[in-house]
């Protein structure tokens, strides 16, 4: 880290970039953090009020999808490094909105390397250090067969439009290290979970209608596997390759740790049972199937041995205490999912920043 003083990552105010800026602020004092984020539905700052007040952080309220304003930001802040998260996230809305898929993570995705691109290569900049890191998903391989894994060298196949696009923007990435010679790496993480996951996500929406006795609905027959992380593994991946990776590198982050959706739906029942100081099977009796999403993906799970190989991170929590843990954050976070859940965190923290 002691290579890069201006370092901007984008999407902090959502869920793995808070936890990413967290510990990169913690971690490194002598660096400036900057959180580049728009504060869509998804983006909150009151994720990062542990922060708010390090000397070594600063907020900036912008929008990747505009050119103009991502290129002044570049020059006046003179960042030399970028860790870039800013994305729309979610399955479901790709399905509905396309379109907004393709502006954020592809159009925003190459305005900040082209913005990144001018600066780096300038007289002032051509001779110092730089990296882009882009964070993807392991979406972009597809779906798996009851067997096999995704590898580094498995072959994109996105089915729903947020992979295609994520796909997208993994290839501009690449695009830009073979074209133009600079310091790219990414890395292709499976599902994440934890403290502050917006409520419309599998785990989060399920604790949320759980504790409000509210139907849990599974899509399809709740079969699909999905591997899950915890989110401070995934941050803590993020630290090890951004300082670690060679120029041109791509890492797969995940855990090991497959779950079909309805596996995982029983464990969370039966963990909020005894929590809530529920009967067992009480909160089992709100799984509700409903009509499948379209498109929907099989199976994901992610050989991560390269990433555990040669750079030597692993994942630090078993899924049981990492389940239980997040379902204690959100049962005593009430306030944080109330305003979520409302709105009202959209009115007060966005405004404070609406200076366009
Ligand atoms: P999120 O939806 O919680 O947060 C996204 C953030 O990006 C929000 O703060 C939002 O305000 C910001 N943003 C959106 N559009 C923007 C724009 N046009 N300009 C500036 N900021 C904008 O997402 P997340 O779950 O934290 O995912 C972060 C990244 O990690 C994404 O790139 C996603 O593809 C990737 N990823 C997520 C998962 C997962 O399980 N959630 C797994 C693997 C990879
Ligand atoms: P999600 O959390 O949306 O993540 P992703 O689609 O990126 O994997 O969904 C995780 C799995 O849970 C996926 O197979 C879809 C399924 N799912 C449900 O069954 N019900 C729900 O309400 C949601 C949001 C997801």
């Amino acid at each position: 880290m002691q290579n890069y003083s201006h370092v901007v990552i984008t999407g902090a105010a959502g869920f793995i970039g808070s936890h990413v800026i967290r510990l990169f602020v913690n971690k490194y004092p002598n660096t400036h953090f900057y959180n580049l984020d728009k504060l869509t539905y998804a983006g909150n700052l009151a994720n990062l009020t542990d922060i708010e007040n390090k000397s070594n952080y600063t907020f900036i309220k912008a929008d990747i999808t505009d050119a103009v304003q991502i290129e002044a930001l570049f020059q006046q802040y003179q960042f030399d490094a970028v860790i870039h998260l800013a994305a729309e996230s979610h399955v479901d809305r790709s399905i509905t909105d396309p379109t907004a898929f393709v502006m954020t993570n592809v159009i925003g995705t190459v305005n900040l390397l082209n913005s990144a691109k001018a600066l780096w290569k300038s007289d002032a900049h051509k001779n110092a250090p730089h990296r882009f890191y882009h964070v993807s998903t392991d979406e972009v391989y597809g779906t798996l067969g009851e067997t096999g894994m995704f590898t580094e060298t498995t072959s994109y196949d996105p089915h729903s439009p947020y992979s295609a696009s994520k796909a997208s923007s993994d290839h501009f990435v690449r695009a830009y290290h073979d074209t133009y010679q600079m310091d790219c790496v990414i890395s292709n993480c499976s599902n994440n979970y934890g403290s502050f996951h917006f409520p419309e996500k599998l785990i989060p929406l399920s604790i949320n209608n759980i504790k409000n006795n509210l139907p849990i609905p599974i899509y399809g027959k709740g079969e699909n596997v999905r591997d899950w992380l915890w989110v401070e593994d995934h941050a803590r991946a993020i630290d090890v390759i951004f300082n670690g990776a060679k120029p041109g590198a791509t890492y797969n982050i995940g855990g090991h740790n497959e779950w079909t959706n309805i596996d995982l739906i029983h464990l969370l029942c039966k963990i909020m049972d005894e929590k809530l100081g529920r009967e067992a099977g009480s909160s089992a009796k709100l799984i509700t199937y409903v009509t499948d999403r379209a498109g929907h993906d099989l199976r994901y799970a992610i050989d991560s041995s390269k990433l555990q190989n040669e750079l030597g991170w692993k994942p630090s929590l078993q899924f049981e205490e990492g389940l239980a843990k997040t379902v204690d954050w959100y049962l005593q976070n009430e306030d944080w999912l109330n305003n979520v859940t409302s709105g009202n965190y959209q009115n007060y923290y966005a405004k404070q920043y609406d200076h366009r």
